[in-house]
């Protein structure tokens, strides 16, 4: 059965929040991605109605504003002073139209787990029985602080009556009402007009519109909701916990439902605006945030927090921390990956272990494995990156970037110092400092000579372990007969070894460095640059 368009929902946002505890407005705190208020908008935005609008009052600007920026269709009605849920509404519609006719929905703000299936059932229900008035109810065990629903001998609703005002007996009722109608929207309007405040908490009632209808012959209806989830409000931050697990519980279902693997739903929280391809397995202790979409045959996971990501088919992204980044098809990031905001990983490529990545893209099949920082970097396709390499690009003032073409071998231990670009098919040498662009095809290194100072530990780390160590190990080698004068040449740097690294005479001479230079750190050529070449 369809049902006729709503011609307004009326969302209730104005009241104070103060169990709270908070320097934020009550409806502006979040559960599953989104504020309470987004989700009671996100709800009625589902029936399609003429009008949605928030009533706000407390912290209004900031209230107003988020909701603009959640929904800028959503009209923004003031309450003044005067109290209650019925002014409210009568606030609320005095903003609209003055003609307005057809069927007028009321929600709150701050009940977040209400769907627009259960309103789309409402205004069905409301529609069959053509009464003026149809609310919805729950039948919950301890129903204190609710108004309670008061039914006459036929069951028929005949008026709400709230905890403060009720008798003994009216309390004992525990048929509730949620605070979620559909009205006939004239005689709400006339039902408000004829309103006071003559109740406990002196505030003008929108319960009380429901005997006023029973009174001018319009009839009321009671919804029953059995799943009393929705109909639960947040008042304060024990609720917003609860809730917001629930909401969580129903997301991650929703999300099995749909195909994804998750192997533990108590540690997986999906915010509700994510989505997930069939047959990704989701790993313990994983966080999916945002605008997040994940594709099919993905491992996420474990330990994994993504915001606003975009991964493809086949992924896998574990022990992971990412925010406005694309992992491509095929792609493996991590463990231990940070990808910063605007990171784009090619298809097949890699981001492993100990990696950050920050405006880097990525190209296809290209690997960044080990202990290194990409960031305003572009690479092409095919590209190895070396390990415990940086993309140096920070002056001090502004940022560089570079780019690295397709086919590359880059060696460990490289920097990249932006701006700088570096073209296909390029290797490097481990320990390159690039300065300058490298053109295609060719070796860049940065060859600063390797020296080996004998005796230095001895000599100037008298009394210490590696002192006597060393001294130990030298006295080994005196005492070994085996040990011939080549093997102690051949320490390190052999005459083939300085040979294939083509070091220069002048390079030579730049390498002269005393043993108190080579303590402080100091490792400079005469113009204070290793070479590159
Ligand atoms: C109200 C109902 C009660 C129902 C309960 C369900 C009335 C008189 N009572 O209780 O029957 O069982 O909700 O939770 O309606 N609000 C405004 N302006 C106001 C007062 C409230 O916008 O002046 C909004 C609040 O922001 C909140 C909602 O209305 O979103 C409910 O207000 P709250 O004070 O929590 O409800 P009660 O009056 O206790
Ligand atoms: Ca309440």
């Amino acid at each position: 059965m369809t049902y006729t368009r709503p011609t307004a929902v009326i969302v209730l946002a104005a009241g104070e929040g103060t169990r709270m505890k908070s320097a934020t407005p009550k409806v502006l705190h979040m559960i599953g991605g989104r504020s309470l208020v987004h989700h009671a908008i996100a709800a009625a935005r589902g029936v399609d109605p003429l009008h949605l609008q928030v009533v706000v009052r407390h912290d209004r600007d900031r209230v107003a504003a988020h909701i603009e920026a959640c929904d800028p269709d959503c009209l923004i009605a003031d309450q003044d002073e005067i109290k209650g849920t019925g002014r409210a509404v009568e606030c609320g519609l005095a903003a609209l139209p003055a003609d307005l006719t057809g069927t007028v929905v009321v929600t709150y703000g701050d009940v977040p787990l209400l769907t627009s299936d259960t309103l789309r059932d409402l205004l069905r229900a409301h529609e069959a029985s053509a009464v003026g008035v149809t609310v919805v109810t729950s039948r919950i065990t301890d129903p204190t602080g609710y108004g309670r629903i008061v039914r006459d001998a036929d069951g028929a609703v005949a008026r709400i009556v709230e905890q403060k005002d009720a008798s003994e007996a009216e309390r004992a009722i525990t048929e509730v009402n949620s605070g979620i109608y559909a009205f006939d929207a004239v005689l709400l309007r006339e039902a408000l007009a004829g309103l006071g405040t003559d109740n406990a908490q002196g505030e003008k009632y929108l319960t009380d519109v429901v005997a006023v209808a029973q009174a001018r012959g319009r009839g009321a209806a009671a919804y029953v909701l059995a799943d009393v989830w929705q109909t639960e409000g947040v008042n304060d931050k024990i609720q917003l916990a609860k809730l917001g697990a629930e909401l969580n519980r129903r997301t991650v279902e929703a999300a099995m439902r749909e195909g994804a693997i998750v192997r533990d739903p108590a540690t997986t929280w999906i915010d509700t605006t994510v989505s997930i391809g069939r047959d990704t397995v989701i790993h313990p202790n994983t966080q999916l945030h945002g605008a997040t979409t994940i594709g099919a045959d993905c491992e996420i996971g474990p330990d994994t927090t993504l915001t606003d990501m975009e991964v493809g088919d086949g992924a896998t992204v574990c022990r992971t921390q990412g925010s406005l980044s694309v992992v491509g098809p095929g792609a493996s990031v991590g463990p231990w990956a940070y990808l910063r905001p605007g990171t784009e990983l090619g298809a097949d490529g890699k981001i492993g272990t100990f990696v950050e990545t920050k405006n880097a893209n990525i190209g296809a099949g290209s690997k960044v494995p080990h202990l290194s920082y990409v960031g305003d970097a572009t690479i092409g396709t095919g590209t190895n990156i070396g390990a415990a390499s940086v993309f140096v690009n920070y002056d001090g003032v502004s940022k560089h970037r570079t780019t690295v073409g397709d086919h590359c071998r880059m060696g460990s231990d490289t920097m990249y110092v932006g701006p700088l670009t570096i073209g296909d098919g390029v290797y490097s040498g481990a320990g390159s400092v690039i300065r300058h662009d490298v053109p295609a095809g060719a070796l860049t290194l940065t060859d600063a000579p390797q020296r080996i100072v004998e005796g230095w530990v001895e000599a100037n780390r008298p009394d210490t372990d590696s002192a006597r160590a060393a001294a130990a190990a030298r006295a080994a080698d005196v005492s070994s007969a085996d040990v011939s004068s080549a093997d102690v040449s051949s320490a390190d740097v052999s005459s083939a070894d300085v040979s294939s690294a083509d070091v220069s005479s002048a390079d030579v001479n730049s390498a002269d460095v005393s043993g108190a230079s080579v303590a402080s750190g100091r490792h400079t050529g005469d113009n204070g640059e290793e070479p590159q070449r």
